[in-house]
């Protein structure tokens, strides 16, 4: 199958240009002006027009949770339903958190893993490890992990009991990390210190989703990101801080950047675009419970000019969807018991060019870095992902910079009852969206099939941590 998108912007991190992109098979055959037309562009099945458009490479979400086990219940989003709903959304890669259980294998989880994704993916994927129990046994698996293209690896200093490592086991695994060559994800927040200012909440009857909000301290986050980035540069080990969310965090970030440390960070859509605020009007802010917190709206000007100055390098959306009834409502009458997590990531790509590039914040081609080529090449996909380019997958969009649209649980594809940016309008939209060659949106419709994604063996990326 060889297809021209004609006439159309193409929008890279390092620039943009007039050109056509023939499409052969699954990847980018030729780039240049005035394809359509020349022997270059000759025979081919099909013409899309993107006059007036955007060609953009696919978004990358880094950060997802699809059937995550979570406080008694599951992320409603399977690999199917989400990856759809991200492929509706510009996404044509998602990195998912595969899951180690307490006092089981890495294997285990990895294996269970492939098990839900394989077959059932609308777009490519891969898979990131979250460790919860170190041991000598998972150590010397993460070697293995890293050679099957499982190159990361998330410890958190949160939620105790469940998934918080103390601090020797993070370093040991840092230490492991800092030898096979991958790299080390943090959930950096203070849990053992957050649960004592939430239990004394829950005694004062401040039992509502707000309070959620109010004990998870800025500066707790702040914490945990210093000691964790600290622990890194100890052991001598890249670290990326996920859902970096408040002003505190990040200044850790800035100063461990400005004193040359590894030390790498993403923020999300619902950091830039929410605040504490919303965690109120009683139960309805169950919706809006995530971890870290949505923080009052001051440090959204920070979060952005830290995209801006590029201490922020990703934009991920933590997409872990929980419906409102009969998930959410677990936690009525005691907010630690309502399941973390909103959903996404179906909306990152428009939120970010509407409230990045839309608003002047950023520019079209930081959009493109901070959605899509930053996580390729910090997660080892370089070259193959995260660009238009000969000889890269042709996981295209064009996308149209003017439309406009209302995001709404009405018309989204994710399968959850509720939308954290209901009734938002938003400028920018993709309607053609293109997975390895392979048109599976158009007109608003899913034109592919359940399973034409692939699991992506990812390298290890030192080379870009920088
Ligand atoms: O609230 C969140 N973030 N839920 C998903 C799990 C995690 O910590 O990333
Ligand atoms: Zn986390
Ligand atoms: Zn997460």
């Amino acid at each position: 199958m060889r297809t021209l998108i004609t006439n159309g912007t193409v929008v890279n991190a390092d620039g943009s240009q007039q050109a056509d992109v023939l499409v052969d098979g699954e990847t980018i055959a030729a780039l240049g002006q005035g394809l359509a037309g020349s022997a270059v562009g000759a025979n081919v099945d099909r013409t899309i027009d993107a006059t007036g458009k955007y060609v953009i490479p696919g978004g990358i979400d880094v950060h997802t949770h699809m059937e995550l086990p979570f406080g008694g219940t599951f992320a409603k989003d399977t690999f199917e339903t989400g990856s759809r709903a991200a492929a509706f959304g510009g996404t044509t890669t998602i990195l998912d958190f595969a899951v180690q259980a307490k006092g089981k294998s890495l294997r285990e989880g990895l294996d269970a893993w492939h098990a839900r994704a394989e077959g059932n993916c609308a777009i490519d994927y891969g898979f990131h490890m979250i460790m919860s129990d170190v041991t000598d046994e998972s150590l010397a698996e993460m070697d293995q992990l890293v050679a099957e293209g499982v190159t990361d690896f998330k410890l958190f200093t949160a939620y105790p009991g469940v998934f918080l490592s103390d601090d020797g086991s993070i370093f040991r695994a840092m230490q492991q990390t800092a030898r096979n060559g991958g790299l080390i994800m943090m959930h950096a927040e203070n849990g053992m210190a957050i649960d004592v200012v939430a239990a004394q909440a829950v005694a004062a009857g401040q039992t509502d989703p707000y309070y959620h909000g109010v004990v998870r301290y800025p500066t707790f986050e702040g914490e945990a990101t210093n000691r964790v980035i600290r622990l890194a540069e100890a052991a001598g080990v890249p670290v990326y801080i996920v859902h970096l969310s408040s002003h505190d965090a990040l200044d850790e970030v800035r100063h461990a950047r400005d004193r040359g440390a590894l030390a790498f960070a993403e923020t999300c859509p619902q950091y830039l675009f929410l605040t504490l605020d919303d965690l109120g009007n009683g139960f309805e802010g169950a919706k809006f419970v995530c971890s870290p917190p949505l923080r009052p709206a001051e440090h959204q000007v920070e979060l952005w000019k830290g995209i801006i100055r590029d201490d922020l390098q990703i934009v991920a959306t933590d997409h872990c969807p929980f419906d409102f009834h009969g998930q959410k409502d677990l936690g009525v009458g005691d907010f630690r018991k309502i399941p973390n997590g909103l959903p996404a990531v179906e909306d990152r790509v428009d939120l970010v060019h509407d409230g990045g590039v839309v608003a002047g914040g950023i520019t079209k081609e930081r959009w493109v870095e901070i959605c899509s080529t930053s996580p390729a090449r910090m997660f080892g996909l370089a070259g193959r992902k995260g660009v238009v380019a000969v000889g890269a997958d042709a996981d295209l969009v064009v996308y149209d910079p003017a439309r406009k649209h209302t995001i709404s649980a009405s018309t989204h594809h994710m399968n959850v009852d509720y939308s954290c940016y209901e009734g938002r309008v938003v400028q920018g939209g993709s309607d053609v969206v293109m997975s390895r060659g392979k048109v599976i949106i158009e007109n608003g419709q899913y034109t592919g099939a359940r399973g034409d994604g692939r699991f992506l063996k990812r390298s290890v990326a030192r080379d870009y941590l920088r």
